[in-house]
Parts: structure tokens; C-alpha cells; sequence
């Protein structure tokens, strides 16, 4: 048997209903915040993400997927979003437009890392952008989309994080405390942040073996080391995330495992029972010398991302509720040929007049079809037979309130639309707009509209 790859995963059945139901949510807070929808491509020139991401990292040293194209041209699989929104606004000339650009993506993301729980090799990551302000209100409106999009879907106990790492000169001034501080501890350090030490030190706080370690416990914050206008702009945005209504905490240890950040950086978390720690399921920051890095004009930029696999992880972990629809309308039952074609007529009226259908396509008997509709949990059944046909009625079973009413076809579409409605208004009362609210009060409709 062929297996899948390792760190990948086929996402079907109810797995994939919740994967879309994230992806929606996605795409209606997007369109709030006026983001728009941008796709690159999944591989890139290898430079892009070396220049991009950076040399030194654990992420295009060690977890690219790099390839030689047919042409000998050297490609990688994008590791992440940004290093590609960034070379498509600089290739497309969007800095021409007017700013600040603001955009959003939800795409496939490859690396070589060792899979776990909420660690995938394919991940699939939404994440959004914006491209040619440094006013930190965008900072917080960033932040602020990321916690709001998890609140929507209902997760609870969301913690943000935020650091400074302030501007280049901040950054330098912290480099050489912390090399100040690791070089007498140089004997300590794995293989990997040896390396680092001379190439970019701040990895090594970031490092999973010795990013935990003692010694690094009283090593210095990039907190300490901001410039008075880096400090300055830290406090904004802390004050624009508290007019936001934005909960967070300072975490100076936070420093990112990406080569491009400067000033802002965030990491968001929630609780998962069943895990030991509070997991991160998104992160960003600002990257203001992305930009001109690559080759395009001077913009600062600021951008979040999150894995949906983790999202998803959360969601079950919580045991939220969605208001997933899981079942259809109508399922088509015959049993002659004759009915089998009026069956196939049937179900296309009834689709292109909106409702969920299916019907038989495997030559089941009767009984077996009663039990395919349960399986697909179908609200109605519709029975059809010969002898009702030729006086233009059919069968019809409510599956939940177990009413079974003959009616004559053309009233069918009217009868459906009734009847939904009416077990709907006793399903839920929550008053809210949503199409198929199927839950308790603890439904996250209700979290919604709080
Ligand atoms: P990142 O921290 O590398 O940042 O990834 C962001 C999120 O992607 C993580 O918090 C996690 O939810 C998810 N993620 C990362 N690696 C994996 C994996 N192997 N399996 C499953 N999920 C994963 C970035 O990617 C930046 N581009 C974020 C950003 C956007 N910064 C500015 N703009």
C-alpha cells in the first residue's frame, strides 16, 4: 500500500467540515477589516527565502524543501506567507497604490520539521498582511483580527503575548549584551547555537534545546535594550490594544524564530486541556526591512499567521460546538426504474432550488436505503413510488418529528421550506442569523453575538 507522506495528512469527512468552517470564519472577518484575498505561489526561487527569511535560521537551514527545477533553476516550497506577499508586492509594483495594502491568504506551507501533535511537515496556514504603514494602530488591528477570529470560532482561555525587539539600533545594543552574556557560557551550548553565536545570536534564545536551558535564565531582554523611540512606540501599542479591548501580556523572552522582525512581536495561545501547556496557534510581527531587503522601496510592514491544523487541534481540545451542518435536507428513495428517473429529475429541482439532496446510486434495497438516509442523517425522506407518481404525489417523512404526509408534487419545494423553518425556530432560539444554529446555548452562535 502507498501511504501518505510523513507529517501530512488527508483531511476528509467531518475533519474537513471543521477545516472549512475555520476557512469561512477566515474569510468573513477578512472582508470586515477590508483585507483582501491574495494568492501566491506555493514554490519560489530558494534566494527568496534565504534573503527573506534569513540564512542563520532553523527554517531555511534545516526545514526548507528545496528542489532543481527540470531547468536547473534552484526552487523551495514555501515555508511560510510573507517572504511571498512580499515579493509579489514588489514584483507587481502594489506600492504604487495606495497604502497601506492590506491582504490575506490561506495556503499549504512546507517544512522539514519533526512531526508531531499540531507539528506537521504540510501545514496549512491563513494569514494576513499589511504592507506600507508603521502607525502601531496597525500593530494592534493586526493582533486584535488574529484574537477576534479565535473568538468567533469559539475557542476560550486566549492568551497574547507581545515583545519589542525596537528598532536597528535597539537590536544592535541588545546583540552585543547578549553575546556579552553567552560567550563566558559559550561551553554550554549545543552545536547548532555554537553556530548561532556567530552568525545571529538572538536564535539561540529561540533554540529547542538550549532555549529552555538554565543558564540562559538571567540573560538579558530586548525589553531593556529599546531606544527611547522604540520604547515609546511599544507603549502605544500597548494602548491601542487596551482601547481595543485586546488582553496581553509582556513576554520579553519572545524573540521569534525569523530573520525579519523588528519592533513588534506577538505570539497568541490558548489552553488545551488534554496538552500540557498552553499552545501556540498563531504568531507575527512587524517586518519593516523586508521590503527594501528584497529589493523594493523602503515599507514597513506587520503580519500574523496561524496553522489551521492547531486551530482545529484547539477547537476539539475545547470541545467547542460549531454550528457545523452535518446532514442533508432531502434523500430521494425508489425502488423500479421508472421511479429511479423521476428520482434523478426530483433531485435536481429540488438542488437548484437550494436544498441539500442526495438519493440511491448504489441499487440498494428499501430497507438498506432507510438505513443510508440515517447515515447521512437526512432530514426528509422522500419515498417515491409508481403508483403515487401517476396521481403526481409522494411520500414524505420528517425524520425528526417523524410526521409522514402523502402530498401532491407540486407543493413539495413549499412543504420543505415550511417545515425546515418550523423544526429550525424549535431547535434554537438564540435569535441569531445563522443559517443552521443547531445547538445548545453554549452554541458558538451564541458566542458570536456576545
Ligand atoms: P511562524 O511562527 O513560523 O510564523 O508560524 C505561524 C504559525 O503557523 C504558528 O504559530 C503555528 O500555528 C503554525 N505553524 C508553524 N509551523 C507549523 C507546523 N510545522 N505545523 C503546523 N502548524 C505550524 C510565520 O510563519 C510568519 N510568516 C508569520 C508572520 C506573518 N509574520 C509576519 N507576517
Amino acid at each position: 500500500m502507498i501511504t501518505k507522506p510523513k507529517g501530512t495528512s488527508d483531511i476528509y469527512g467531518k475533519e474537513a467540515k471543521i477545516w472549512k468552517y475555520v476557512e469561512e470564519i477566515v474569510d468573513g472577518v477578512m472582508e470586515k477589516y477590508n483585507y483582501n484575498y491574495i494568492r501566491t505561489p506555493i514554490f519560489e526561487s530558494t534566494e527568496l527565502f534565504h534573503r527573506g527569511i534569513g540564512d542563520s535560521t532553523d527554517i531555511v537551514t534545516k526545514e526548507t524543501y528545496d528542489f532543481t527545477d527540470r531547468a536547473d533553476r534552484k526552487m523551495t516550497l514555501r515555508p511560510e506567507g510573507t517572504a511571498g506577499v512580499v515579493r509579489s508586492f514588489i514584483e507587481n509594483k502594489m506600492y504604487s497604490e495606495s497604502l497601506p495594502v492590506k491582504c490575506y491568504y490561506n495556503g499549504t506551507m512546507y517544512r522539514y520539521e519533526r512531526p508531531q501533535l499540531g507539528r506537521d511537515r504540510e501545514l496549512t496556514q491563513f494569514g494576513f498582511e499589511v504592507l506600507g504603514t508603521d502607525d502601531p494602530i496597525s500593530d494592534a488591528e493586526v493582533i486584535s483580527i488574529a484574537v477576534n477570529i479565535y473568538k468567533m470560532l469559539g475557542l476560550k482561555d486566549i492568551s497574547v503575548e507581545i515583545n519589542s525587539l525596537g528598532d536597528n539600533e535597539s537590536r544592535d545594543n541588545y546583540r552585543k549584551a547578549l553575546l556579552e552574556f553567552l560567550e563566558p557560557n559559550k561551553d554550554k551550548l549545543c552545536d547548532d547555537c555554537k553556530e548561532r553565536l556567530k552568525k545571529n545570536p538572538l536564535r539561540i534564545l529561540d533554540c529547542k534545546i538550549d532555549g529552555d536551558g538554565e543558564f540562559l535564565k538571567g540573560c538579558p531582554t530586548t525589553i531593556d535594550y529599546l531606544n527611547e523611540d522604540s520604547k515609546n512606540r511599544f507603549e502605544e501599542l500597548k494602548s491601542y490594544l487596551d482601547i481595543l479591548g485586546v488582553k496581553y501580556v509582556v513576554n520579553p523572552k519572545i524573540v521569534r524564530g525569523l530573520d525579519y522582525y523588528n519592533h513588534t512581536v506577538f505570539e497568541i495561545k490558548v489552553d488545551m486541556p488534554g496538552l500540557s501547556n498552553a499552545q501556540t496557534i498563531g504568531a507575527g510581527g512587524r517586518y519593516n526591512g523586508l521590503v527594501k531587503q528584497l529589493g523594493g522601496p523602503d515599507t514597513p510592514c506587520i503580519g500574523f499567521a496561524s496553522g489551521i491544523s492547531r486551530v482545529v487541534l484547539a477547537l476539539k481540545e475545547q470541545e467547542v460546538k460549531l454550528p457545523i451542518e452535518d446532514g442533508i435536507d432531502v434523500f430521494i428513495m425508489y425502488v423500479n426504474e421508472e421511479e429511479k428517473k423521476y428520482a434523478v429529475y426530483l433531485q435536481q429541482e429540488l438542488r437548484m432550488s437550494g436544498f441539500n439532496v442526495d438519493m440511491e446510486y448504489t441499487g440498494r434495497s428499501l430497507k438498506a436505503q432507510f438505513k443510508q438516509a440515517d447515515r447521512l442523517n437526512s432530514h426528509f425522506l422522500l419515498i417515491l413510488n409508481s403508483e403515487d407518481l401517476d396521481n403526481g404525489e409522494v411520500q414524505i417523512k420528517n425524520t425528526r418529528t417523524k410526521q409522514e404526509d402523502k402530498i401532491s408534487i407540486e407543493y413539495i419545494m413549499y412543504y420543505l421550506d415550511e417545515q425546515l423553518v418550523d423544526d429550525e425556530d424549535e431547535h434554537c432560539d438564540c435569535g441569531c442569523e445563522h443559517d443552521h444554529c443547531t445547538c445548545g446555548d453554549d452554541c458558538s452562535c451564541h458566542e458570536h453575538h456576545r
